[in-house]
């Protein structure tokens, strides 16, 4: 039987600036009254200090330019080009993730955390909603901080000391393919491009700790192929289940999407997972990235 959830977040703190109102009791919240391109600190502090609460907060009714989007971004930290994905004209910081009416895959379909293979991975995604389809196309999100607090005492000391080895173009993908070979084979609706030196292969904890909350999470995705200094057949059993153990019903939270929809999450304490049921219809985003730190 699925490990229940021990402890939930902490919703501690009250914000008169804007409307704000939880989307699940695991994690996510949507806001409204607010315009990101008109933001003064107060209101702006409020939105972090909500985003740490929340772990992943969907603001509506927005109307970015790509300029725009990234102004806003850049108010969280550095902006971090994504390794593989090739940018748009001109913003060598935003990708668009676009499904044609034609395609049947998607991009992001398995449960991970963005950019899990760099030395210092994304802490926030920023998604900025262009064209969404009459219904489907949600994207879902699981909080890691539970995955780890309904861990047994056994297992947490067990994972304390173990790193995972996070690989960003694994032939360990279901595909069996690279990204440019799903590209190539047009199975892969993202134009990918040679990430050069940037390193994509890196091991981190297992049980990282949030530099901002100082609270621990369980920090294995999809790019998670193995064990640092374990086989591969000794990897996969333990793996599996600590992926199957992150992603349970009650970790996640579900958004609909609309129109003007920006979503920014927390890279450091959940995972998330777009879903693939709107075969006959567009839907296209922009995201932007936030440079994190390392893992520890
Ligand atoms: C992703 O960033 O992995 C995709 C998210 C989405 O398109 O909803």
């Amino acid at each position: 039987m699925a490990e229940v959830a021990k402890s939930q977040p902490v919703k501690v703190r009250e914000y008169n600036r804007f409307k704000i109102t939880p989307i699940a009791g695991a994690l996510g919240a949507e806001i409204h009254g607010i315009d990101v391109n008109n933001l003064d600190d107060e209101t702006f502090d409020d939105i972090h200090s909500a985003w740490l609460q929340y772990q992943v907060l969907a603001i509506r009714d927005q109307d970015v330019t790509p300029d725009q989007q990234k102004e806003f971004g850049r108010r969280f930290g550095d902006l971090q080009p994504h390794a593989f994905n090739a940018p748009i004209d001109g913003h060598p910081e935003i990708t668009e993730i676009f499904k044609d009416k034609h395609e049947t895959a998607n991009n992001g379909g398995r449960w991970h955390t963005d950019q899990h293979y760099r030395t210092e991975p994304a802490k926030m995604t920023m998604l900025f909603a262009h064209e969404m389809p009459p219904h489907g196309g949600d994207t879902c999100f699981a909080n890691t901080y539970l995955g780890y607090e309904s861990l047994s005492d056994g297992m947490k000391e067990m994972l304390g000391g173990l790193k995972g080895v996070n690989n960003g173009d694994s032939k360990k993908h279901p595909s069996g393919l690279t990204r440019m070979q799903r590209q190539n084979a047009g199975i892969s609706t993202m134009e990918q491009k040679d990430p050069g030196d940037e390193v994509t292969i890196s091991e981190h904890p297992i049980i990282r700790t949030h530099p901002e909350t100082g609270r621990k999470a369980l920090y294995v995705g999809s790019h998670t192929e193995r064990i640092a200094g374990w086989t591969d057949a000794e990897s996969e059993p333990l793996l599996t289940y600590l992926k199957t153990h992150n992603g349970q019903l009650h970790h996640t939270c579900r958004l609909q999407w609309e129109v003007g929809t920006i979503t920014m999450w927390d890279n450091r304490c959940c995972l998330h997972l777009a879903l693939n049921d709107y075969h006959g219809y567009r839907r296209r985003v922009h995201k932007l990235l936030i440079k994190g730190d390392k893992p520890f």
